[in-house]
């Protein structure tokens, strides 16, 4: 099934991914007044044209993610959810947490047969797959709270793209072509991705006028316009009519929690990242936590002995994430602990310099989740304001169903709770006890939408889409600017592998490893898969190109976009 998974991967990595991102890059795009990094460059684009009018980091954030939901349905949405790290300029750090929960009707074994058998597509495709979604009540409560500009200021670049249409490029069409058969599935998803039952064409236009009328309702009315009236109603009368269980009591409930980052130092850095429900700030606190003792910068730059420090890291902190993490509300997650500099001390006692770790024998425990697509996005404003935000319908086009008249492609978050423990999921995963199905919990991620400070000020701003891989290549990155010196770019192109306890081998992108590096490798035991390219990472370098490098005339933020996808854009002003 992991095989299968990580098989898929690449091929839709072959279809929608650059593949030359090892040579020499080009240097970071650069700005004075602001940064703006997506996975889309309209969105990229709708992000500038809000800072350049005025507005702050959230309210480009909030109109980024509504243009996303347009330009990108691959995994940017209404009815999905996310996270967002906020580091405002007088200092003040916060987490919003708008990941989609359990509707109330939800249990444990929803997803099993009469025999306690997992039922095969159940949390994955179609309306029962669908949690209720936090992505509108999100971005809301940012605009709000944080933001500066009118509602109907933030929405109308996203409301002109969907009524006015865009022009479909070849990597959107690609995107859209993975999804051919599910949308012939879905007659309402049918109606707007597909024409008379054909994929679209590089240099047609995508119209979404359902998905326009919707984000009118919530330029109006605001998250009421969304989880009220008639879209809330098309919600779940689509729900109901087609084997979910999404009831208005779902949506009325619905709030975005806010919460205290994770936060954690890296060689006198500061990390700020995702909490629980997600995995991803502790987890990669506890890898920079063990690696932080081992000279990495003299060890040089995927040496045999670097990489191996990092494939242990990698080992254990994942462990821990696969037992441990669920939602705060529901279970006791032993943060202190993870997070503690002693227990990563202890951990790094256990590592062998020259003979790789085993997996089943560190413990016995459960497996992480991947899903196939998300997106982050990175913004910074000339106050110096830093938005980090990860959001997702968890796999491409989420459960690849539409809610009839709204235009809202809906999530299948639900997958990512332990379907069955001990049992793996369609993805070959399995999970624990903490993660389990309860009605309006949320399930266990590992986006990890980061910021890292240095002298209590942002300096980067970083995150990606990749299921698993999320956190070891916001881990990639923060290592390639600290410890290697790269500029923003350098660090993002360069080639990342990543292990995740099970199974019990290390996934290498194309010339991560020289030959003879892998060779000394394997003879400490440990072994490789090559893997296609997971992530697309966003990310922004704040005060030089590289960190305790010089500021280009006066240019102060320094973008880069993943040339590993090749739909999205770095840009300033
Ligand atoms: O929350 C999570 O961890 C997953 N739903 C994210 C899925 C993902 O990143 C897939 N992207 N390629």
């Amino acid at each position: 099934m992991r095989a299968r998974f990580f098989a898929g991967l690449s091929l839709v990595a072959s279809i929608i991914l650059h593949g030359s991102v090892w040579a020499a890059s080009p240097a970071p795009v650069a700005a004075e007044n602001g940064m703006v990094v997506t996975a889309h460059h309209l969105a990229t684009q709708v992000g500038v044209d809000v800072l350049k009018a005025g507005g702050n980091a959230v309210d480009a954030g909030v109109a980024v993610g509504y243009a996303l939901a347009v330009v990108y349905p691959v995994a940017g949405n209404l009815g999905g959810g996310g996270f967002m790290t906020l580091m405002l300029a007088d200092g003040r750090k916060t987490f919003l947490d708008f990941r989609e929960k359990a509707p109330l009707a939800a249990s444990a074994d929803m997803y099993l047969d009469r025999d306690g058998e997992v039922v095969p597509g159940a949390s994955t495709d179609g309306h029962l797959a669908v949690g209720v979604p936090g992505t509108v009540s999100g971005l809301q409560y940012a605009l709000q709270k944080y933001g500066t500009l009118p509602r109907g200021k933030v929405i109308a670049p996203a409301i002109r793209l969907a009524q006015r249409g865009f022009v479909l490029g070849q990597s959107d069409v690609g995107m859209l072509g993975m999804a051919t058969q599910a949308f012939r599935k879905d007659a309402p998803s049918a109606a707007i991705f597909l024409q008379r039952g054909q994929p679209y064409q590089a240099g047609q236009r995508l119209v979404q006028k359902d998905l326009a009328r919707t984000l009118r309702q919530i330029s109006q009315h605001g998250s009421a316009g969304f989880y009220q009236g008639p879209v809330a109603r098309a919600l779940v009368s689509s729900s109901q009519a087609n084997g979910g269980i999404l009831a208005q009591a779902d949506l009325d409930q619905y709030r975005t929690r806010e919460l205290a980052p994770v936060e954690c130092s890296y060689r006198g850095y500061g990390i700020v990242s995702a909490p629980p429900p997600s995995s991803g700030g502790v987890t990669l606190c506890e890898m920079l936590n063990i690696l932080e003792a081992y000279p990495l910068p003299e060890l040089g730059f995927h040496s045999a002995q670097a990489v191996h420090y990092q494939i242990e890291a990698m080992r254990h902190a994942y462990v821990d994430r696969n037992s441990y993490l669920g939602d705060p509300d529901f279970v006791d997650n032993p943060l202190s602990r993870l997070l503690d500099k002693g227990y990563a001390a202890q951990i790094r006692s256990k590592i062998v310099k020259d003979k790789a770790g085993i997996s089943m024998q560190i413990k016995p425990g459960v497996a992480p989740h991947e899903g196939d697509n998300t997106t982050h996005y990175s913004i910074v404003d000339r106050w110096g304001n830093a938005v980090s935000v990860t959001y997702t319908l968890n796999g491409a086009f989420g459960a690849k169903v539409t809610a009839a008249g709204t235009g809202v492609l809906l999530n299948n978050e639900m997958d990512d709770f332990t379907v069955k423990v001990g049992v793996p999921n369609s993805y070959g995963l399995v999970q624990g006890e903490a993660n389990v199905i309860a009605p309006g919990k949320r399930p266990l991620s590992s986006m990890s939408p980061t910021i890292v400070t240095q002298d209590g000020k942002p300096l980067l701003v970083v995150g990606t889409p990749g299921g698993s891989r999320i956190i070891t290549a916001v881990m990639h990155v923060i290592l390639n600017v600290i410890d290697y010196g790269m500029d923003i770019q350098e660090a993002v192109d360069a080639p990342r592998f990543h292990q995740q306890w099970l199974p019990d081998t290390t996934f290498v992108e194309r010339y991560a490893l020289s030959p003879d590096t892998r060779a000394v490798l394997e003879s400490w035991g440990q072994n490789f898969r090559d893997s296609g390219y997971a992530n697309h990472v966003t990310a922004i370098l704040i005060g030089a190109p590289k960190s305790g490098g010089e500021a280009v005339g006066n240019d102060r933020y320094y973008g880069a976009n993943d040339p590993r996808h090749n739909t999205g854009l770095a840009m300033g002003y």
